[in-house]
């Protein structure tokens, strides 16, 4: 056979397999490399729904540099369901609603990159959004098209109005048709887990959602009537099965962050603190402009971050839950690791943590540690304060819904 042959029949065996939907080998499809490390930034969803306009936008991004969140890291700014007008144009096109964005989104999208920021948009593989916009099935290339023309970094792609169509291939058409658009922009999919995107996710997208909507609660449910939205705590314990699936470039994805919303203080400390240990895109849900002292700390504690953005990519475990005390953990670069202890009770508690008696092990990702062997530093990544060595029991109060965080390193013998 010569060698065009060979190349012929190469070719139509990968397509073939290709669009066989073959789940052994895919193709990688997505724009590779642009989240590493867990997507961070800001979504309008949570706070604005589709009260949205462009004076927002330009607000958010400024405190997005003055309050020091772009400096801690956050660099996207999304424009959830709401910014585009109720139809598409003569062409087929999509158009930014020309009340909310008077100056149209592209010079939006300026505004924002010249700040140094990304900007992100947002839109549904059904027929119309979750809002009853215009949704992208059948438009797939002319709205991948029309985002690349925008220069866009970022597209949420959400799930709504999809009866019939089954959501790999709806994914996969879109993630090709960003690619062929030729812009490099981050694929986040949003079919809420109903599909376990985790198992198909990773050559389609650099990250996806894992559940239903998020709720500022620590850990309820809030019914809907015929769906309900989770307590941060209920998403976390939902999906704590699925953490070998997340990694640089494929994150499971917990829900932006209802950090400065509603919940007290120390539920929101909570709330950052799993989210960090989860290696979860942190995606700010409030209010930029009018958060609290207290708010901003959190979203920009570094040592919190830094466990989050770890280059391991490692998406941390439950250790234990005993007495109201809930202990996750997650392995860190250089053989460190952080760990939390969150008060689930109602009452203050107190933590004896016996570090000899609690050694980690993580099956999947093959770490472990055995603190009588290992001896470490432990620093209060709270606090900012370096505490006993683990040669001591730890010994701490913990109010009711607050957390500790703690980061251990290695001492050199
Ligand atoms: C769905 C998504 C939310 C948000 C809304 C917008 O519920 O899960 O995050 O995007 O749609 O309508």
């Amino acid at each position: 056979m010569d060698k065009i042959k060979i190349t012929i029949i190469t070719v139509a065996v990968s397509l073939a397999a290709f669009g066989q939907g073959n789940t052994t080998k895919q193709e990688t499809v997505k724009y590779e490399g642009l989240a590493n490390t867990p997507p961070m930034g800001w979504n309008s969803w949570n706070t604005f729904e589709t009260q949205i306009d462009e004076k927002l936008v330009k607000e958010t991004a400024d405190y997005m540099v003055t309050s020091g969140m772009k400096e801690a890291g956050y660099s996207y700014i999304v424009l959830d369901d709401g910014w585009m007008a109720k139809e598409r144009d003569a062409n087929g096109d999509l158009v930014a609603d020309p009340i909310k964005f008077p100056s149209g989104m592209k010079a939006l999208v300026e505004y924002v990159h010249a700040k140094g920021l990304k900007f992100g948009l947002y839109n549904c593989a059904g027929t119309k959004t979750c809002a009853g916009y215009p949704g992208t099935r059948g438009f797939e290339y002319q709205d991948a098209r029309f985002y690349a023309s925008l220069d866009i970094d970022f597209l949420k792609y959400d799930w709504c109005n999809t009866e019939g169509i089954n959501a790999k291939e709806a994914y996969t058409t879109m993630s090709n048709a960003l690619k062929t658009a030729g812009k490099p922009i981050l694929f986040n999919m949003c079919e809420w887990g109903d599909n376990e995107p985790w198992k198909w996710g990773k050559p389609i997208a650099n990250s996806w959602r894992i559940s239903g909507d998020i709720y500022p609660c620590y850990e309820c449910e809030f019914s809907h009537g015929t769906w309900s939205s989770w307590g941060f705590f209920k998403i976390a314990e939902m999906r704590k099965d699925i953490r070998q699936f997340s990694g640089p470039d494929h994150w499971n994805d917990f829900d932006m962050l209802e950090v400065g919303n509603g919940m007290t203080y120390h539920e929101d400390k909570s709330h950052f603190a799993l989210w960090c240990l989860l290696a979860s895109p942190l995606i700010a849900g409030n209010d930029l402009r009018k958060m609290t002292l207290q708010t901003q700390q959190i979203l920009t504690n570094k040592e919190l971050i830094a466990i989050n953005q770890d280059v391991l990519g490692i998406q941390g475990f439950k250790y234990s839950e005993a007495d109201g005390i809930a202990v996750w953990v997650k392995p860190l670069q250089n053989g460190d690791w952080a760990i939390s202890f969150f008060n689930k009770s109602s009452t203050l508690k107190e933590v004896n943590f016996n570090w000899n008696q609690n050694p980690i092990k993580d099956n999947i990702f093959n770490l472990s540690t055995s603190f009588e062997d290992t001896k470490y530093t432990i620093r209060d990544v709270w606090n900012g304060k370096e505490l006993k060595t683990t040669a001591t029991i730890f010994k701490a109060k913990i109010n009711s819904h607050d957390v500790i965080t703690l980061r251990l390193t290695k001492m050199k013998k």
